[in-house]
């Protein structure tokens, strides 16, 4: 696959769906280079779940946040609304939090320096209110949370913990939460076209970035980028 075909011009329908193909296989990438749970420290174990805490927790509801100020479709709106509605009335956040705390990994300041700089450039991304890029990068982390769950809940069960709801909520209802995403993306593509795949591709790439930080920051990273993939698949 080359970037010809992500022309602007193909029909949404069709570059929809090639566009959905290849954020998948960007969250099979990722999760592929994930280190296996076993072949971890606790401390490296502990450090992956206190990291993805201090990014998610205060986080997640400000990115869906911007997405919900930035797209133009009430059809978006809705779908949007929809998930914010879920994650405060739940308090994802506090469920987090628990499940955090139980793994005895509640994140601390040397927790959070290690993504900040990341976490940094998500934020001014957001910050500039794209409506379509903004909610390809959500359709991507809904994608890539429910199936980084297991991997997540395996860590936390090695650290000694039996607080698994903030996991087996995730690995569940993000499943639906992504297709609704794709299809607020479809919804934006006409009224906020991207300029190019690598314009489209850049929040994507920033959150993968932020992911690897959470999971390699003791190791050497993998070099998987959903723009350079784009080019080269
Ligand atoms: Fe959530």
């Amino acid at each position: 696959m080359t970037s010809s075909t992500f022309s602007l011009q193909t029909p949404i329908s069709a570059h929809g769906v090639l566009i959905q193909a290849h954020i998948e296989r960007t969250i099979n990438d990722l999760l592929t280079s994930l280190p296996k749970p076993q072949h971890l420290s606790a401390d490296q174990r502990r450090g992956v779940i206190a990291r993805y805490t201090a990014v998610l927790e205060g986080n997640f509801i400000y990115w869906m946040t911007a997405a919900y100020l930035a797209v133009k479709s009430e059809e978006s709106r809705l779908i949007i609304q929809g998930n914010l509605h879920e994650e405060v009335r739940d308090c994802h956040p506090g469920m987090l939090r628990r499940f955090a705390v139980a793994a005895h990994a509640a994140p601390t300041d040397s927790d959070a320096l290690a993504v900040s700089r990341d976490l940094m450039n998500v934020r001014l991304f957001v910050g500039r209110l794209s409506g379509v890029r903004v909610v390809l990068m959500m359709a991507f982390f809904e994608g890539f949370i429910q199936r980084f769950m297991s991997f997540l809940a395996e860590l936390a069960e090695r650290q000694g913990s039996v607080e698994q709801e903030y996991t087996n909520v995730h690995g569940v209802c993000d499943v639906a939460h992504e297709q609704e995403l794709f299809r607020a993306f479809a919804a934006e593509m006409p009224l906020d076209p991207p300029k190019s795949a690598a314009d489209l591709f850049e929040g994507v790439d920033l959150l993968l970035t932020l992911i690897q930080s959470i999971v390699h920051s003791n190791h050497s990273r993998s070099s998987v980028s959903a723009c350079s993939a784009l080019t080269t698949t």
